[in-house]
């Protein structure tokens, strides 16, 4: 049976265990073509890009999650009920720390629950954090790949503009309580904004499932609130290659999943 979002059943997924989760449908094609061999189309249903691909042997299964918390809960529920136990998202991010260049990596420890769907899995005491085994992985394979990365604490906002304090939206206007919130998040050492992680880390932790995050930094928001386009597509590509290449040492370990 396929399930109603991602259109997907069991059978499709030949076994596959691990996700890659990006946001943006457009880049799912890309991903399963860098980091595996065969790269064989799925489904494409709403937002829910779909591809599978043979790392090492195994099936890793690359799906888009849309932008934010509400659309990823649907994805991560649905290829959990399908059998995925590792969630690794891959996505772009905008750095809060002058020190964080826009062309680095950020790799999340964890996840500021600026998010309302991570409410709905566990409540605000919940810590989102990402599994320890993915994050080691994670790291490693930036190291190894020489790739000018960070890892620490990302906030994870619901929207683009108000929660991540840009005044460059339609009424130029952020809420007073957000207000300040940008530079009191930099004060706390949290490394950048983006919109999906917290609403992973709570939900897999909540279900018993590993997930980890990988980001590109494409907007420097101490310098100024636009995306720079131009690095955009090599910074993106530096994070593939770091999930690519987690993946391929995490399949390799005997006692994969918990
Ligand atoms: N994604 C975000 O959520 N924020 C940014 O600044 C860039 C990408």
């Amino acid at each position: 049976m396929k399930l109603y979002h991602i259109d997907l059943s069991e059978e499709m997924l030949e076994g596959a265990q691990i996700a890659v989760v990006p946001g943006d449908p457009g880049r799912v094609e890309r991903i399963a073509d860098i980091i595996g061999k065969s790269p064989k189309r799925l489904a494409f249903n709403r937002e829910y890009c779909s591809f599978l691909t043979s790392i090492e042997g195994k099936n890793v299964i690359i799906c888009s999650t849309g932008i934010g918390g509400s659309s990823t809960s649907i994805a991560v529920e649905e290829l959990a009920r399908l059998g995925v136990k590792v969630f690794i998202r891959v996505g772009t991010s905008g750095s809060i720390q002058e020190y964080i260049e826009a062309g680095s990596v950020v790799i999340s420890s964890g996840a500021v629950r600026l998010d309302g769907t991570s409410y709905h899995f566990a409540p605000e005491q919940y810590p989102a954090v990402s599994d320890p085994y993915i994050m080691f992985h994670l790291i490693k394979a930036a190291k190894e790949l020489d790739i000018d990365f960070h890892v620490g604490i990302t906030a994870s906002s619901s929207t683009f503009y108000q929660g991540q304090e840009r005044y460059n939206s339609y009424s130029g206007h952020v809420p007073r309580w957000l207000q300040g919130s940008r530079e009191e998040w930099r004060k706390l050492n949290v490394l950048n904004y983006e919109m999906e992680a917290a609403t992973l880390f709570v939900m897999c932790s909540a279900m018993g499932l590993q997930a980890g995050c990988v980001c590109g930094i494409i907007a420097q928001r101490v310098k100024g609130e636009d995306v720079v386009k131009d690095i955009k597509g090599e910074t993106v590509d530096k994070t593939i290659e770091v999930v690519g290449q987690a993946i391929a040492d995490f399949i390799k370990q005997p006692d994969l999943f918990k």
